[in-house]
Parts: structure tokens; sequence; C-alpha cells
């Protein structure tokens, strides 16, 4: 059976001449870049030119793949970051409109850095285009440029930010939004919330976000040609999601699920390290604050908390820190840059502490492991929050993070196997697919190749308005409709009744005439 299946894939794989491609990932985080670069660095393992815009070029060259440097985004970006810790304490409000600043500079630098112009000069043809969508709509715009279908890469599921592209029904009574801590079980009020939170963001995304996307475009790629009709003309959507760490939600023939094909095949540690978790007698736990805000910056209270939390149980430490950190207990090793994936692979982890970035979810589900999260910022509380509610993670709240609060944590998650048992039959479920994630991927990526773009996918969704798919005009028209004959039964009612009341008058009065 598994041979039949390798030679269909063969046989399908060998089929698909060599295609040229570009690749758009230019948000300056590892989680983004990673994603755009697996799916990249793939098709040209497989034979596909591939031309990448990101802001980290290779340092050593990989066969069929050209970059196309947009190192400026960095800096862009850089101010955003040091605030990240802060944003806790701002009011929602404030971090979304500060997330659609930044979207708004890094679309407009992208499009306006000096590589990205020459290439938009050159005669270049593509085959496909995939951009990593976050925000960046304009940037869509270069498969009108290159007259290339395009499809869009999501680093997390489907949401608010994309739903509206594919017409993809996501109702607010069962979908939670992703910027809070709502999850799929919500009590009345919590929909009414989720109602509010969804529909300012989808406000905003109207009124604000999408007129300057659609000014950047003009400005960058065609101003005779509308953006909408660009993002109509959007082939595919490819999301890191699958039900085994996301939740199960209505999607439409045009997204298609490749979670957790980031990941890659384990590769040997470093010797060290090797032998630090093979030595881990009763079992190591990983902790790591992530790449975008880092370990080193939180406060100095609670990292001595931290540490003398450590200093409790008879489990190894593996720190991602980034700094030198000194009196460390004996059960700590501190290292600035952990394999974050082969170390998770290592059959001695027992758990995971987790800032709850998406990324770090799902390759904590891929390995089996519970999930002790600190949450921060961006989609990490609900992350987090879908963890906890799916019975693999407990939460700490990042302004909880003291000792006792801990200790609490690893006590939970090292001491109740519940945790592990679900995070390992969750594990189950992601192996369990018909094509391996990065197969899926590669396949959708060539079949819109061969088909020059997949309209057969599109939802009719897409033909309507708004109101008309929500089905508010008809609801409108039935509404008035009810009222119309209600009025008229009334008015009907009362004329006939008053008809009886004078014929009975007339009745009265001619028998005392009579
Ligand atoms: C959308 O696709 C159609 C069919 O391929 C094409 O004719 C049209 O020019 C595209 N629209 C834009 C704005 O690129």
């Amino acid at each position: 059976m598994k041979l039949l299946l390798f030679i269909s894939l063969i046989f399908i794989f060998d089929k698909i001449e060599t295609s040229k491609i570009l690749v758009v990932a230019p948000m300056p985080t590892h989680s983004h870049f990673t994603v755009a670069f697996r799916l990249a660095k793939e098709l040209a393992d497989r034979g596909h030119v591939v031309t990448a815009i990101t802001p980290y070029p290779q340092k050593i060259p990989i066969k069929n793949y050209k970059d196309v440097p947009v190192i400026e985004n960095i800096e862009v970006m850089a101010e955003e970051k040091k605030a990240f810790f802060e944003k806790n304490k701002r009011k929602m409000t404030e971090n979304i409109m500060s997330l659609f600043k930044m979207t708004f500079l890094l679309t407009q630098s992208t499009l306006a850095n000096g590589n990205v112009r020459t290439l938009m000069n050159s005669k270049e043809h593509f085959d496909v285009i995939i951009v990593e969508h976050f925000l960046n709509e304009a940037i869509v715009g270069l498969g009108h440029h290159f007259k290339a279908p395009v499809i869009l890469l999501s680093s997390v599921i489907s949401s608010v930010m994309n739903n509206y592209i594919f017409a993809n029904p996501a109702p607010v009574s069962y979908v939670p939004s992703k910027g809070g801590m709502l999850t799929k079980h919500m009590s009345f009020w919590q929909r009414v919330q989720n109602l509010f939170m969804t529909g300012i963001f989808n406000l905003i995304m109207e009124f604000h976000h999408l007129p300057s996307q659609r000014e950047i475009f003009k400005k960058y790629v065609s101003a005779g040609v509308e953006l909408d009709d660009v993002l109509y003309n959007v082939s595919l959507m490819l999301t890191n999601s699958h039900v085994s760490v996301s939740d199960a939600v209505p999607l439409v023939p045009g997204i298609k699920e490749i979670g957790g094909y980031h990941i890659m095949p384990p590769q040997k540690l470093p010797d060290d390290l090797q032998n630090y978790l093979d030595n881990a007698h009763d079992g190591f736990i990983l902790f790591s604050m992530g790449s975008t805000l880092q370990s080193k910056d939180l406060k100095p209270w609670m990292i001595d908390a931290i540490l003398r939390a450590f200093a409790k149980i008879k489990q190894k430490i593996l720190w991602k820190f980034e700094e030198d950190l000194n009196q460390l207990p004996e059960n700590v090793k501190v290292m600035k840059w952990v394999p974050q994936q082969d170390v998770l692979a290592h059959p001695n982890v027992r758990a995971f502490i987790t800032h709850g970035g998406f990324l770090s979810c799902t390759e904590s589900v891929y390995y089996g492991v519970p999930i002790i999260g600190i949450p921060v910022f961006g989609d990490q509380k609900y992350n987090i929050a879908a963890a906890v509610s799916n019975g693999y993670a407990v939460k700490i709240d990042v302004s909880e993070l003291r000792e006792q609060k801990l200790t609490w944590a690893l006590n939970e998650v090292l001491n109740n196997a519940r945790y592990r048992e679900n995070s390992q039959r969750r594990s189950r479920l992601m192996h369990d697919q018909p094509l391996k994630p990065i197969d899926a991927a590669v396949y959708w990526v060539e079949h819109v190749i061969r088909h020059r773009g997949t309209p057969h996918f599109k939802s009719a969704g897409l033909n309507v308005k708004w109101y008309q798919r929500e089905m508010v005009d008809i609801f409108l028209f039935l509404h008035v409709m009810v009222t119309v004959m209600l009025l008229v039964f009334y008015t009907t009612v009362k004329n006939v009744l008053n008809l009886i009341d004078k014929k009975k008058a007339n009745a009265v009065v001619r028998k005392n005439n009579e």
C-alpha cells in the first residue's frame, strides 16, 4: 500500500516540469519567514526555480533558489519589537492599531524596495506567486503585474484577516476571534463579545486597512486596476493549520490545510546537548519565549522567581536565554540558541514552557509534549486558551509569573498524566493524514501551476455582497412582509368590528324608532 502511494507520488511529481516560482515573505520575524522559507526551499529542492523576496537572504547559496533581499524591512519592524513586552498593559485597540501601522509600513517598504522595483521592471516570467499573507494585500498585486496566479500562505489558520478573500464562513457563534482568549466553547456573553471583537476588526479592515492597501497598490503596482479585482483572482490559500492543533472550523475548497508542514525530520543534536538530554534520567523541560520577544526581555524579578521554581524540581531544564546568566541552579542549562524541533523530538522531554506562538504549539503537539503557556501578545493568548481547553496545557499570565505559580504549573503538568496523554493523542492525529503536510503543500502549488489558477475552487459566495451572503436582505424582506401582513390583518379586523358595531347601533336606533 505504502509502495503504491510512493509510486503514485513519484508519478505526480514527475509529471510536472520545472516551473518558475516567486515567493514573497516580507515580514521580518522568524516565524513568518520560517513558514515561507520551508516551502520555498522544498520547491527548489524538487527542481523548481524559486525567486524569494525576503528580509533574510541566504548566506550559503541554495540550488535553484535566488534571493531578492528586502533587508530594510528589519529596521521598519525594529521599533515595534521594543514595545512587545509592554503590549500587555496597553489597550486592545492600541495594539490593533499599531499592528495595522506596522503592516502598512512593511507593505510599502517592500514594494518600494529597489531590489523589488528591479525585479518588477525586468521581463521575468513566473508560473505562480506565493505570498505570505499578513495584512499585506497590495503585495498580492504582484500576481497582476506578472500575470501569474497567486497562492496565499498563512502561518496560522484562516481568520478575519483573509476569510473575506474566499468568502469563507466564520460564524461568530462558534468561531472565536484570534485576538482574545475565547475558545470554541462560548457562553452567551462571550458570543456577544466575539461579535464585537470580530465586528471591530472587520470595520478597521474595511474603513482603514483596505483603503490604505488600495492606495499602495495604485502607487506601486498598477493605477488602472482595482485591488479588489486582483484579490478576487487569488487561487488558493495554504494555511498552517490542522484539527489536531487548530479548531475544526468551516473551510471553503479554496483553503487547504497543510498544518505541521514546516516541521523538518529531526536532525542530530550537537554532542554536548545530546549528552545533557540523554542523561536527563528524570526527564527535562524546554523553556523558550520564542524569537520575536525573548527570554532576556523578562524582568529581573521574574528571572529570579523562575530560577527558584526550577531549583525545586528534579527534572533538568534547557532554557533558551539570549544573554549570560549567572548563579544557575544545578539542573538548569542555558543556551543562546536551541534547535527547538530537534529538542522536542528527544524522548526525555517532559514539558515545554513557551510563549504560545502558533509554530511552537504546533511543534509541541507534533511531538506530543504538554505545554506550560506564558502568552504575551498577538494570537498567543488565543493559542494557549485553545490548548488549555483541549487539555494539554496550563496557562500562566505573564504578570503572574512568580515562583509559586510556576511551581504549581510544573507540578500540574509533570505529575498529572492527562496533559501528556492529550498531547500524544493529538500528535497521533497530526501524523495520520493521507499526504504528509509538506507533500500536500507542494501538490497544491503544482496543481495551481498545472491548471493556471483554480477558478474551480471559487466559492459562489464571492459573487454576492456580504449582506446577501449573511441573508440580511432576505430577513429584512421577511420582516417587512410580516409587518405589512400584521398591519393589514389588524386594520381589517378593526374595520370589521367597527362595521358590526355600527350595524348594531343602527339596529338599536331602528328599534327605538319603531
Ligand atoms: C483576473 O483573472 C482573469 C482570468 O485569468 C484575467 O483576465 C484578469 O485580467 C485578472 N484580473 C486582474 C485584475 O488581474
